[in-house]
C-alpha cells in the first residue's frame, strides 16, 4: 500500500490528484484542507474508485493546527511514501499598494505553512529511510510576474527550502520533486488576495484558458512517478520563459513587463 498525503487536496490540483492516483492499485489517500465538507465528498469518490482515504482537516496558516493533524498522521499510519505540498493562495495587487499583512499571509500559508509540516514529517521519513517530498510551486517560482510580487517571493522561497534540502537528506533515501505549474484552470484566482487583503473573488481569462486540472495531474503523477527533481507543466509560452531567463534575461524583463497575467 501506498500512503499519499495531499495538501490542499479540497479543490483545483489537489482534488484532481486524488481522483487520479485513486484510479491506481493499492493506493492510501490523506486529504488535507480547512474545508471538511469537500474533503468528504472528493475522499467519498476516492473511495468509490477502490482508494482508501482519510480527510484530516489542516489550517496551512495555523501552527496549532498543522502539529494536530501530524500528531494523528504519526499515530494512524506507520509510513508515508508521498507528501504533496499543494495548499496555497495566490495575490492580485502592485507591490506599491499591498499591506505587509498580505505578505505575510501569503509567506504564512504558501511556505512556513508547508515548512513547518516538512520539518513535523521528517523525522519519521529520516527514520524509514524513504519517502518523497512533492512540492507544487509555479512557474512564477522561477519568474516573478506583475501583481504577484509576494505570491513569487513565497514560490521563490520553496525552491530555495527544498533544494537545500533535497541536498541534505538525500542520503537518507527521501527524494524532492518539485513541480512548477504554467495556469491550471481552477478556482485559484478567486482566493488570491487583493492589495487590501481582501479576495479578488473572480476568474481570470489567463486561469480559465489554463491546462484541465485532471490532464495537468496524470502529467503531474508520472513526473512524481519518474522521481523527478524538477518539472515544468505548462504551456510551451511559460516554459519558454524559463530558458529565456536562463539564458536571455533582459529579454524575458521586457517580456514580462507586457504580460498579461489576470
Ligand atoms: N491554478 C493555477 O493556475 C496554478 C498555477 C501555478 C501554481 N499553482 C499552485 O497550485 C496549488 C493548488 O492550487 P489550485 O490551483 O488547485 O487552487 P485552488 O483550487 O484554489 O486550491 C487551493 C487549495 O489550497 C487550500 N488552501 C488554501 N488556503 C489554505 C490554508 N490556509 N490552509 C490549508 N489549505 C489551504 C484550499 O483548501 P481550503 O480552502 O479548503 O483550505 C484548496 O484545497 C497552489 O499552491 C497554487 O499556488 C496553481
Amino acid at each position: 500500500m501506498k500512503t499519499i498525503l495531499i495538501t490542499g487536496a479540497s479543490s483545483g490540483i489537489g482534488e484532481a490528484l486524488a481522483i487520479e492516483w485513486s484510479k491506481q492499485k493499492n493506493i492510501s489517500l490523506i486529504l488535507a484542507a480547512r474545508t471538511r465538507s469537500a474533503l468528504e465528498k472528493i475522499s467519498g469518490l476516492c473511495i468509490a474508485n477502490g482508494a482508501e482515504s482519510f480527510v484530516m482537516e489542516m489550517d496551512l496558516s495555523n501552527a496549532a493546527s498543522i502539529d494536530k493533524a501530524v500528531i494523528e498522521i504519526n499515530s494512524r499510519f506507520p509510513r508515508i511514501d508521498i507528501v504533496v505540498h499543494n495548499g496555497g493562495i495566490s495575490q492580485r495587487s502592485f507591490a506599491k499598494d499591498t499591506t505587509m499583512d498580505v505578505y505575510r499571509r501569503l509567506m504564512e500559508v504558501n511556505f512556513f505553512g508547508t515548512v513547518q509540516l516538512t520539518r513535523s514529517l521528517l523525522p519519521k521519513m529520516i527514520e524509514n529511510k524513504s519517502g518523497q517530498f512533492v512540492v507544487v510551486t509555479s512557474i512564477v517560482g522561477k519568474i516573478g510576474t506583475p501583481q504577484r510580487s509576494g505570491y513569487a517571493a513565497s514560490k521563490h522561497a520553496l525552491h530555495g527550502f527544498f533544494d537545500s534540502l533535497r541536498a541534505e537528506v538525500c542520503h537518507d533515501g527521501i527524494q524532492v520533486t518539485i513541480v512548477c505549474p504554467g495556469y491550471v484552470k481552477t478556482n485559484l484566482p478567486f482566493t488570491a488576495l487583493k492589495a487590501d487583503g481582501s479576495k479578488h473573488n473572480q476568474m481570470d481569462v489567463t486561469t480559465a484558458n489554463g491546462i484541465d486540472p485532471s490532464v495537468f495531474a496524470q502529467k503531474m503523477i508520472a513526473a512524481i512517478e519518474a522521481k523527478k527533481e524538477e518539472v515544468y507543466i505548462a504551456g510551451a509560452r511559460e516554459v519558454m520563459g524559463i530558458y529565456l531567463k536562463r539564458f536571455f534575461p533582459r529579454l524575458l524583463s521586457k517580456i514580462v513587463a507586457k504580460a498579461r497575467v489576470v
